[in-house]
């Protein structure tokens, strides 16, 4: 499968926090036979291993889930009521059509409403609406008829628009945060599989980021890992209206190395590692300014005694949103560098 055809497989699966399995299924398809081992945790991570020759053990880690909604209550005209799950602008909501995965297992379409601006005063129409005032219409005018349809409380959704290549090599789809850092591993251990390796490395693709780095603290615990390195989807600014000195990242520029977010200051031994590994094998990298954001990382390099992260990153315009765009060379590159760090280890951070 080419990057494009795999970023579109996993971006069009379904994987809102908590309920990662569709996408989980489709990586296990995938990394299993590159792998030596495959498992998925209690949390629902799924832990993919390969030895190495030395004692050293490499995390890998991506994050499965992608911002969604969760249905919190039924009203009696039979219109849902949700809360988001992980952070969303609600300024962005109205009208958009959802996709909500019921207890069957089957994704039943939605619009998200709210009231029409036609009634409202002239107040009320400058001020953003909040997701508490806004509604999901089924198309059913009863609780029992939205029951009898298959919604129940605590059903999961999203708004997923289709997945196009806007130019060759310049795509938008839905959840490239962290479908792309996924890609990444994904691509990473096909080229890495018939290299002996002189780390042991866990393919970590954990759940539950957008709410708070759930999965990847577990994760971490049981891998017990001398070094991670997160591989995300991130905040590409590089747009009208916001100042080059607050672009956190650009497309086009290669992989982002973090230096620092608001989860965790990355030693510069690791910050170091990277752009060596970048600049021996000619990769193109930017830093992804600080202190925007925050990651896996900020969960895994205080589990236990410690453990010795990184973050990359591929830049990714309107994350947070229903559709994101990335560039595929973008992709390429943080794929480059990260099957060139695990090649570099031990040596390249003085460890082993
Ligand atoms: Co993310």
């Amino acid at each position: 499968m080419d990057l494009i055809a795999l970023l579109r497989e996993l971006s069009d699966a379904f994987g809102v926090a908590g309920f990662e399995d569709d996408v989980r299924g489709k990586i296990e398809r995938l990394i299993a036979p590159l792998v030596d081992d495959v498992r998925t945790d209690v949390l629902g991570n799924l832990l993919a291993s390969r030895k190495g020759k030395g004692d050293l053990t490499l995390m890998l880690d991506a994050h499965m889930d992608e911002v969604g909604f969760i249905v919190k209550w039924i009203d009696d005209k039979g219109y849902l009521r949700f809360a988001p799950l992980g952070g969303w602008d609600p300024r962005i909501l109205p009208s958009h059509r959802v996709e909500i995965l019921t207890r069957a297992g089957e994704r039943r379409q939605g619009v998200i409403g709210s009231a029409p601006p036609h009634i409202l005063s002239e107040e009320d129409r400058k001020r953003p609406i909040p997701i508490e005032s806004m509604f999901i219409d089924v198309g059913a005018s009863s609780r029992e008829e939205a029951t009898e349809m298959g919604f129940r409380i605590g059903d999961p959704l999203t708004i997923h628009p289709p997945f196009a290549e806007l130019r060759p090599g310049y795509v938008s789809g839905k959840a490239f945060d962290d479908r792309a850092g996924c890609v990444v591993l994904l691509e990473a251990a096909r080229r890495l599989a018939e290299a002996p390796l002189k780390t042991n490395v866990v393919f970590a693709f954990a759940t539950g980021e957008e709410v708070g780095a759930r999965g990847a603290r577990t994760a971490a615990y049981q891998i017990d890992p001398d070094v991670s390195l997160s591989v995300e989807g991130t905040i590409g600014a590089d747009m009208p209206a916001v100042a080059e000195e607050n672009q956190p990242v650009r497309l086009g520029r290669g992989p982002a190395i973090t230096v620092a977010d608001r989860s965790i200051i990355v030693p510069r031994r690791m910050v170091e590692g990277l752009e060596r590994v970048a600049e021996e094998n000619s990769i193109p990298y930017q830093y992804k300014l600080p202190t925007y954001g925050g990651t896996d990382a900020g969960a895994i390099h205080v589990t236990r005694a410690g453990v010795l992260s990184g973050v990359v990153s591929v830049p990714c315009r309107f994350i947070h949103s229903p559709t994101s765009t990335l560039r595929v060379d973008d992709l390429e590159n943080t794929i480059r560098l990260v099957a060139g760090f695990v090649k570099a280890l031990p040596d390249v951070l003085a460890l082993g």
